[in-house]
């Protein structure tokens, strides 16, 4: 086994993160006022990441490792402090402006709460006629204009659509409403959605639908989906490729049911168990025994992470250079047809007592 590189660049790729990180500034208390240290959270380290037409990869992770900093750096809401994005190959910074609407055409972001995004008092024709013509997609005459909105209403399987066009948010249901926000994101017509916990806030049983959606305009309209969760099991059904976050930093990635069903790094052994899913209970001992740490420790602070791997403090198989020696990610053997299997762990040195 050896240190993988980053993967080559390929022609379907639409958007690249490459060592992105982002430290934010934390407010001095008096105590440190007059000193040099300047405090800040380290709150993405590092993070490589590819999103390709027509593929979901999932960002999995517990609250606060940094999941949402990727995304909004992704979408340029963040400046970064380090690292580059390639949008289509070319790296891209934006301040807003017109270079930042020119972004958004082609990089949407949909977010957790859909009655939060949508303004109260505007209704479904006003969110979506802004998106359109925003972009300068609502056509040059009112009729084209609203075949267009009723488009729209189609895509996200709000039909007939004379029956949504001119409610409220609050006269929708949570479901309907997250398909307006991903029908106002459709209105750029972008080639990337980054999907922000788009399910979590909405009733389980409607969840399944949501994220079929997503799936089906992935296929249609050729999208790269990010798609942001704390359920690893949604990431096994809906995404090709699932990457593990943990205290800012990826700690495991490759294709979703390898990640799923045959995870190596420790952290994501113990995501998985706290995760409960029939399929696995049979096969996920199949590596090493299962963590005993199960649910205990918290994660570090991200003022001052701990050296070397940010997960030993709570890891049950820590070797002593674990809290010492950053470890790179180390490429898995193929089991299955896995696809670009790797966990940064020590443990998958090569030589490495397991
Ligand atoms: N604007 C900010 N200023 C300072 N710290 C921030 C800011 N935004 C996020 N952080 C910190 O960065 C870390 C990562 O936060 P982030 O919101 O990205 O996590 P997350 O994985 O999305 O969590 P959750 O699952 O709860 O949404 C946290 O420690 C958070 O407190
Ligand atoms: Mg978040």
């Amino acid at each position: 086994m050896t240190a993988t590189q980053t993967e080559p660049t390929t022609g379907d790729v639409v958007l690249e993160a490459e060592n992105l990180t982002k430290h934010f500034p934390v407010r001095r208390g008096l105590r440190t006022l007059f000193t040099r240290d300047r405090p800040t959270v380290h709150a993405v380290d590092d993070i490589q990441l590819t999103l390709r037409r027509g593929q979901v990869t999932a960002l999995v992770g517990e609250s606060g490792s940094g999941k949402s900093t990727v995304a909004r750096l992704l979408a340029q809401l963040y400046s970064r402090t380090s690292g580059d994005i390639r949008l289509h190959g070319e790296s891209v910074t934006v301040h807003g402006g017109r270079k930042f609407r020119a972004y958004c055409r082609q990089v949407q972001m949909i977010f957790q709460d859909p009655f939060a995004s949508l303004n109260p008092v505007h209704t479904v024709r006003y969110h979506l006629t802004r998106s359109l013509r925003i972009h300068g997609r609502a056509g040059n005459s009112a009729a084209e204009l609203e075949r267009n909105l009723r488009d729209l209403l189609g895509r996200v399987q709000l039909t007939p659509p004379e029956r949504y066009l001119d409610k409220f948010p609050h006269e929708l249901s949570g479901g309907q409403r997250q398909r307006v926000s991903i029908a106002r994101a459709l209105g750029a017509d972008p080639q990337a959605l980054l999907a922000d916990e788009p399910v979590s806030m909405l009733d389980v049983s409607i969840r399944l639908g949501v994220l079929n959606l997503l799936r089906d305009l992935k296929e249609r309209l050729d999208l790269a989906i990010l798609y942001i969760t704390h359920d690893i099991a949604s990431a096994r059904y809906f995404a090709d490729e699932t990457l593990v976050m943990y205290a800012g930093r990826m700690v495991e990635g490759g294709d979703s049911e390898s990640v799923t069903q045959r995870p190596a790094h420790p952290y994501t052994r113990l995501l998985i168990e706290s995760a409960p899913d029939p399929d696995r209970l049979d096969r996920v001992g199949d590596a090493r025994p299962a963590p005993d740490d199960a649910g205990g420790g918290e994660p570090p602070s991200l003022i001052a992470p701990p050296a070397g791997c940010r997960f030993n403090p709570r890891c049950p198989s820590a070797l002593p250079k674990c809290s010492t020696d950053l470890p790179p990610r180390f490429e898995l053997p193929v089991v299955d047809g896995s696809k670009g299997h790797w966990a940064a762990c020590w443990l998958y040195e090569e030589g490495a007592a397991r």
